[in-house]
């Protein structure tokens, strides 16, 4: 007979005391949680999956040592999910009366209009102040664009909203007391040691794994940016959730000579810069791949694992060489990204697996998996890189390029995503090495093109070649976002585009465009 489930309390700070709510079923939101449960109107709901920003609040972790703020959607995150750590709505800012710096600044400046936005553009200004302004650091005009990218205003108020970013340093500081609230974050975290909770967050690999094994029909979540969909659109409610999002192992990015491994609970803000680390030119497609809250939220494990055609990072990461690690009681097994897939959404995980690891290769790294046929990569970091490729691609022989498709520039999802990755040595390409998303059920290595192009001359015939290649490999489908046909002509525009760009040809795209240059 299976043994009956029970709920565990939620516990958080929150105004500097703890909060403690029962009997939260595990699908409920956070959001829910502040409107309904908790009557703290202030959090409004806008589209309800994660694209307005209308529902942004603030979230404090330890972590190191320190508190880690991260502003987040309620609207997809569950309420369970901020057991343990400190909570800040837009009603937690102002104190005694005295409007917060970043109110203030928003006032000053005629920061809102109808208001309906405002508390979201709020609380992603706290989140801001807290990482910068308490930090000693600048907020440019463009940080203030990029971290608040996952807040739309209908009333077209950008400009405002963003001189209050810039403000806000200027006004009398304000700061949270981090050493009590260290103290309190330490006293509400509890180590949950049993696998008939509804909502199981462990906190250790081993734990993980153990309720994984035994809890096979749980809803496995890895930050729930994809998964909050389900239960805000469409109505799916879960009898038990397994979070991953607290295993302390998996919160890691483990760095060695020639790869970094990173944790399946790693959130893709914290990925994307270890990335970015290595890769500078991945900036702009990092800050596109979400708003901040997303990817505040939203873990790379989860988005590999999910296997979304349109998910943005593992284009990328089949470009790269990615391999995971899945793990189980039983063991663990490595293989390339690409090979997790078998359909849309479908993986070869067993039930009782976790994607635990994302190993991605360094620059200058022999390519995990090389495919047959390819002649020997280059493995040094010494080939001096031709000036025809101008700045940008990163050093050593590797030239990196990876390009989104999408309706808007920021917060949206990807029609197409394409991610070149070539070596050329002697004017003839040495390697290739192609991810793409949005073109078949499931994220693809486009291994057909990478034929057409290894071993042959670096030249705008080859690349003729290859475009009608990469247009013959897919056969994508038509939707909401993009039709077939678009699809595929873009597919080899991408190419196209990655030719001029190694000509020198650096300034064609919107990722050259700075919001200073237009004001
Ligand atoms: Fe729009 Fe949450 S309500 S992002
Ligand atoms: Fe109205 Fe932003 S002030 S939506």
């Amino acid at each position: 007979m299976a043994v009956p489930l029970f709920s565990r309390p939620i516990r958080f700070i929150r105004r500097g005391e703890v909060v403690s709510v029962s009997n939260v079923p595990p699908s409920r939101t956070l959001l829910e949680l502040l409107r309904e449960d908790l009557a703290c109107t202030g959090t409004k709901e806008g589209c309800g999956e994660g694209d307005c920003g209308a529902c942004t609040v603030v979230l404090g972790e330890a972590e190191g040592g320190q508190v880690r703020y991260r502003a987040i959607n309620s609207c997809i995150r569950l309420a369970h999910s901020i057991d343990g750590m400190a909570l800040w709505t837009v009603e937690d800012i102002a104190q005694e009366g005295a409007l917060h710096p970043v109110q203030q600044a928003m006032v000053n400046e005629h920061g809102s209009q109808c208001g309906f936005c405002t508390p979201g553009f709020v609380m992603s200004l706290f989140g801001m102040y807290q990482n910068h302004v308490c930090q000693g650091k600048p907020i440019t005009r463009e940080l203030a664009q990029e971290e608040l990218s996952g807040n739309l205003c209908r009333c077209t108020g950008y400009r405002p909203i963003l001189d209050a970013a810039q403000a806000m340093a200027a006004l009398p500081p304000v700061k949270v007391d981090e050493s009590a609230l260290l103290r309190q974050l330490k006293s509400v975290r509890t180590e949950p040691g049993v696998t008939e909770a509804e909502y199981l967050a462990p906190r250790t690999l081993a734990g993980l794994l153990r309720a994984r094994a035994s809890q096979p029909g749980a809803q496995l979540v890895a930050g729930c940016t994809d998964v909050g969909l389900w239960v805000t659109k469409m109505h799916k409610e879960f009898g038990q959730v397994l979070d991953v999002t607290q295993v302390e192992e998996l919160r890691r990015i483990e760095h060695y000579p020639h790869h970094i491994a990173i944790g399946a609970a790693v959130t893709l803000a914290d990925a994307y810069a270890a990335l970015e680390k290595d890769r500078p030119q991945l900036h702009n497609f990092a800050a596109r791949f979400a708003g901040l809250p997303v990817r505040n939220s939203g873990t790379l494990g989860g988005n590999v694992a999910n296997g979304s055609p349109i998910g943005d990072s593992m284009p990328l990461l089949i470009a790269l060489g990615a391999n995971v690690v899945l793990m189980s009681v039983r063991g663990h097994r490595e293989m390339p990204l690409e090979k997790l897939y078998t359909g849309y959404r479908t993986s070869v995980m067993a039930v009782d697996e976790v994607l635990a690891w994302i190993k991605v290769p360094r620059p200058g790294s022999p390519h995990p998996n090389p495919l047959p046929g390819g002649e020997g990569i280059d493995k040094t970091n010494r080939v001096a890189p031709s000036p025809l490729w101008g700045e940008g691609w990163g050093e050593g022989p590797e030239r990196l390029r990876v390009y989104k498709i999408s309706k808007r520039y920021d917060d949206d999802i990807s029609a197409v995503c394409l991610a070149i990755n070539l070596q050329v040595k002697d004017g003839k390409v040495t390697a290739a090495s192609i991810g793409a998303g949005g073109v078949a059920a499931t994220p693809v290595r486009a291994v057909q093109t990478e034929a057409a192009l290894r071993g042959q001359p670096w030249t705008q015939a080859t690349v003729r070649q290859a475009m009608a290649a990469l247009r013959a490999e897919f056969s994508p489908i038509s939707d909401m976002r993009a039709s077939a046909a678009y699809r595929s002509e873009v597919l080899g525009n991408l190419l196209q585009r990655y030719w001029l760009e190694s000509q020198g040809l650096q300034q064609i795209n919107l990722a050259s465009f700075r919001l200073e240059e237009a004001a």
